[in-house]
C-alpha cells in the first residue's frame, strides 16, 4: 500500500494498493494499472496495453470524426512521396503505421517518452520508424528537418509553459513552408450531467495541466512568429448511445479513460476505489440523459517560407 500522501492527489486521507516501488523503477503499477515513473513527467494516463488498445480506437474516432487523420493541405505532397513526417506523443502508433501505409513513397517517425506499445519491428512498414524521447527535452533533430508535424491529444502532458517551448522546438525542426497541426479534445464538456460533472470536477482538481489550454493554442502558434495561415476545425463529440454507433465508442473510450485515471480522480473525490467505480457504472445513463458531448479540435499552421 502506498499513501496518497506520497502522491500529487495530495487532499485525500485515502490509501490506494500499489505494488512494491522502488524509487529506481520506470513504471509504477496502481490497482492493477501500470503508469510511468519518470520524475518531472506531469503525464497522468497509464501506459500499459489495456491504454494502448484505448488509444488505437481513439485514433480511429479521430479518424471517423475529422473523415480523415490530418486537415493540412499536404495529401497531393504525402502521395507525391519524399516527404518526412513525425507524430510527437504516437503512443502505441496507430497514425504513422496508417499513415506510412497509405503514403508508402514517404517517411513517418513516431516519437514518445514511453515505448512498450511502439509496433513490433514485423508489424512496421519499411517507411516508418519510432524513437523514445522525452519531447520536453527537445527534439533530436536538426533545424528544418520535417515537412509535417502532427501531435494528437496531449493536451494533458504539457503545462502552459511546456507547451510554448515545445511549440519552439516544432518550428525549429521544422522545413520551410512545412506544416504543424494539433488535434485535441477540449475538456470542457457540453451538458454534463452531475455524475460527469462530479467526475470531471475531481479530474480538473487532480491535473495540475490547465484544461483549457486548447484555447491558448492558436495564440502560441501565432506568438512564435513564424507559423502562418492557422486554420481551425470543429467537431462535435457525442458520448453516449444518444449520439449513435460514434457515441457508444466515444463512451466506451472515455470511461476506458476514466478508469486509467482512478488513482488520481478518487483521492480528489475522497471515496474508496469501489465507490468511484460505482460512479462509473452510473455514467451511460447519466450521459445519454443529458446527451454530453465535447468539442474536438484540429489547429494547424504552416511554417513561414
Ligand atoms: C493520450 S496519448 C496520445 C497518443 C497518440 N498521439 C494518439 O492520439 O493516439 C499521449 C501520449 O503522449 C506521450 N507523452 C506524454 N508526455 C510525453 C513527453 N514529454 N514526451 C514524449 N511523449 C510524451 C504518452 O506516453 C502517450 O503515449
Amino acid at each position: 500500500m502506498f499513501s496518497s500522501s506520497t502522491h500529487k492527489t495530495k487532499k485525500s486521507t485515502l490509501s490506494f494498493s500499489k505494488d512494491e516501488f522502488n524509487i529506481l523503477d520506470s513504471y509504477v503499477i496502481i490497482e492493477g494499472r501500470k503508469y510511468h515513473n519518470i520524475d518531472g513527467l506531469g503525464y497522468p494516463l497509464p501506459c500499459d496495453e489495456s491504454e494502448a488498445s484505448r488509444l488505437i480506437l481513439l485514433h480511429y474516432i479521430f479518424r471517423l470524426i475529422f473523415g480523415g487523420n490530418f486537415s493540412s493541405p499536404i495529401s497531393n505532397l504525402l502521395s507525391a512521396g519524399g516527404m518526412t513526417i513525425l507524430d510527437i506523443g504516437c503512443g502505441p502508433g496507430a497514425w504513422v503505421s496508417e499513415n506510412s501505409n497509405n503514403y508508402s513513397k514517404s517517411t513517418f517517425i513516431g516519437l514518445d517518452i514511453i515505448p512498450d506499445n511502439f509496433p513490433s519491428e514485423k508489424d512496421r512498414l519499411p517507411n516508418a520508424a519510432f524513437i523514445q524521447c522525452n519531447v520536453l527535452d527537445g527534439i533530436p533533430f536538426p533545424v528544418n528537418t520535417f515537412d509535417f508535424i502532427h501531435q494528437r491529444c496531449l493536451l494533458q502532458a504539457f503545462t502552459i509553459k511546456e507547451w510554448r517551448s515545445v511549440i519552439g522546438e516544432i518550428c525549429r525542426v521544422l522545413k520551410r513552408g512545412g506544416w504543424i497541426e494539433f488535434s485535441e479534445k477540449d475538456l470542457k464538456l457540453i451538458n454534463p450531467g452531475p455524475i460527469m460533472k462530479k467526475i470531471s470536477n475531481a479530474k480538473s482538481a487532480a491535473n495540475e495541466i490547465n484544461p483549457y489550454v486548447i484555447h491558448k493554442l492558436k495564440e502560441f502558434l501565432k506568438d512564435t512568429g513564424k507559423i502562418e495561415n492557422i486554420k481551425i476545425v470543429e467537431k462535435i463529440a457525442p458520448v453516449g448511445s444518444w449520439g449513435g454507433k460514434i457515441g457508444e465508442l466515444i463512451f466506451k473510450n472515455t470511461l476506458s479513460s476514466l478508469n486509467g485515471l482512478c488513482g488520481k480522480i478518487a483521492p480528489i473525490l475522497n471515496i474508496p476505489m469501489e465507490d468511484y467505480n460505482s460512479l462509473l457504472n452510473q455514467l451511460e445513463e447519466d450521459v445519454n440523459k443529458h446527451q454530453t458531448s465535447y468539442r474536438i479540435v484540429r489547429i494547424f499552421g504552416q511554417k513561414a517560407f
